[in-house]
């Protein structure tokens, strides 16, 4: 038995599959276009792991992905590839409309025509598990309730566009074709290998640098934080126990303002690894201009997954955002190897 992860070098991608030999010993097959996004330093502890396989490609190569399928017969596949970043979706939006939409349909297609020759118990079992962002159900004000899976889809960005667009074509590939797909709708993740791109990692890097820590607007836009291994959990439930066709909303009921969010993670950082001139991490807030269209509120509502498959976050921000910025301190050559760019040679030295 496997399963394949696709976006498996990627931030949640590689703690998924990280996580997942933590619980159990079935096969990962990871997939991954290895874009700047994608760091194969995050899956080193695996490399001589029998139990996984790592393939560079992309999930809208239909020929690749259907020989992955075919030879592995995984019984499962979880879709975390993607582009993610806000904020380079509205400088360059066309690789979210290539990969998100245009790959998922793909993607899509190739897991469509390896299900339908399963034999009758395997097509049964199988599971694709689409994974999919709160940013789909668009912006809350402060006094609206938390998004449920019956929120309509109001996405505002090129990237939650796009993501919305692949959560309706899986969804449509279940309704007309059968297949067996699940989505999840997840808040924002942080923890380790998170790329210094999202607001978390960047502002722990630029504490540490002494640079400047850019707040966007008046900071008081508000995200719900989730510890990336309470996903990862999150996810393993969905897969086991999810009822097919469903969306899960996926939460750290941790609605918190950007301000508050960077502040604290000064506030541990002064104690963690206090500055040597004295001075408060704090000290190096900045106002930058606001993001276009920025979205103001998400707040997720995560009671149907607590509920119907059990599922509760471990983590509280507090305790979570403390193992993060431990994770950074421990891992220097990991900070080196990103912002120097040579993690992208990892793949050439390790596997010529
Ligand atoms: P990430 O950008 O860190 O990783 C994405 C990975 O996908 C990278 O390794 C990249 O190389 C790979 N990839 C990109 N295009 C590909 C393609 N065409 N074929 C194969 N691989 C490709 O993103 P992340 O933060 O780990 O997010 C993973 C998924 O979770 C995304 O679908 C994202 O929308 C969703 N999500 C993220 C968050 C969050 O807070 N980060 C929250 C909710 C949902
Ligand atoms: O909500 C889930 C989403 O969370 C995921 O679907 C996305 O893939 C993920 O990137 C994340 O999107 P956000 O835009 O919320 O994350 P980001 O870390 O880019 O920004 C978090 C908040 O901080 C957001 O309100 C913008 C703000 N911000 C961000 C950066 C990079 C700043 O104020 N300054 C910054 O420099």
């Amino acid at each position: 038995m496997s399963i394949l992860v696709t976006g498996a070098a990627g931030f949640i991608g590689s703690n998924f599959v990280l996580d997942w030999f933590e619980h159990n010993n079935e096969s990962v097959i990871s997939l991954d276009k290895l874009t700047y996004a994608g760091n194969l330093e995050n899956l080193q502890s695996l490399q001589k792991d029998p139990r996984h396989i790592f393939i560079k490609g992309d999930i809208g190569d239909q020929a690749l992905v259907s020989s992955i399928l075919k030879e592995h017969q995984p019984r499962a596949v979880i879709n975390f590839a993607a582009e993610s970043h806000v904020d380079r979706s509205i400088l360059g939006p066309q690789d979210f409309i290539e990969t998100n939409i245009v790959g998922t349909y793909n993607l899509l297609e190739s897991i469509r025509a390896y299900w339908v020759d399963l034999d009758e118990k395997s097509k049964e079992n199988f599971r694709l598990v689409h994974i999919s962002t709160d940013e789909v159900y668009g912006s809350l004000e402060i006094n609206e309730p938390a998004f449920t899976e019956t929120h309509a889809y109001e996405p505002n960005s090129p990237y939650s566009a796009s993501k919305a667009a692949s959560d309706h074509l899986v969804r449509a590939w279940h309704h007309t074709f059968g297949l067996p797909v699940i989505t999840t709708n997840c808040s924002n993740n942080y923890g380790p290998y998170h790329f210094p791109e999202k607001l978390i990692p960047l502002c722990i890097l630029n504490a540490l640098a002494g640079e400047p820590l850019p707040i966007y607007g008046d900071g008081q836009q508000i995200r719900d934080w989730l510890y990336v291994k309470d996903h990862c959990a999150a996810i393993r439930a969905v897969l086991e126990k999810g009822r097919l066709g469903e969306t899960y909303n996926v939460g750290g009921w941790n609605e918190m303002a950007n301000l508050d969010v960077v502040k604290l993670l000064c506030i541990i950082l002064d104690e963690l690894k206090p500055r040597s001139d004295g001075l408060k991490y704090s000290d190096q807030i900045i106002y930058v201009k606001d993001r276009p269209g920025h979205d103001r509120r998400y707040a997720i509502d995560a009671t149907k997954i607590s509920k119907e498959l059990g599922w509760k976050p471990k983590e509280t921000f507090e305790t979570g955002i403390r193992k993060t910025l431990q994770w950074y301190l421990d891992h220097q050559d990991w900070v080196n190897h990103v912002q120097s760019g040579e993690y992208k040679n990892w793949l050439t030295k390790q596997y010529q």
